[in-house]
């Protein structure tokens, strides 16, 4: 079973569940997530948790990286 969604990104209010679903839908480093909605792009205190979501991911699916820039 899933843990609960959690809130990742406070600035956007964007929770576990919201950065998986742009992973899911191509998103392969912490910019690209912060394109796709803007986590990670105001405070910055995110970003740590955002690239263990893209690491979790990875360890799923394989292919994220995760370079900070690019
Ligand atoms: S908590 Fe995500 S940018 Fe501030």
């Amino acid at each position: 079973m899933k843990d609960p969604p959690v809130y990742v990104c406070i600035c956007h209010a964007l929770t576990t569940t919201d950065i998986e679903d742009h992973i899911t839908a191509g998103a392969r480093t912490p910019l690209q997530v912060g394109k796709r909605c803007g986590a990670g792009t105001d405070c910055g205190s995110c970003v740590k948790k955002i690239c263990a979501i893209l690491r979790a991911a990875d360890d799923e699916a394989g292919n994220i990286d995760l370079k900070i820039a690019g």
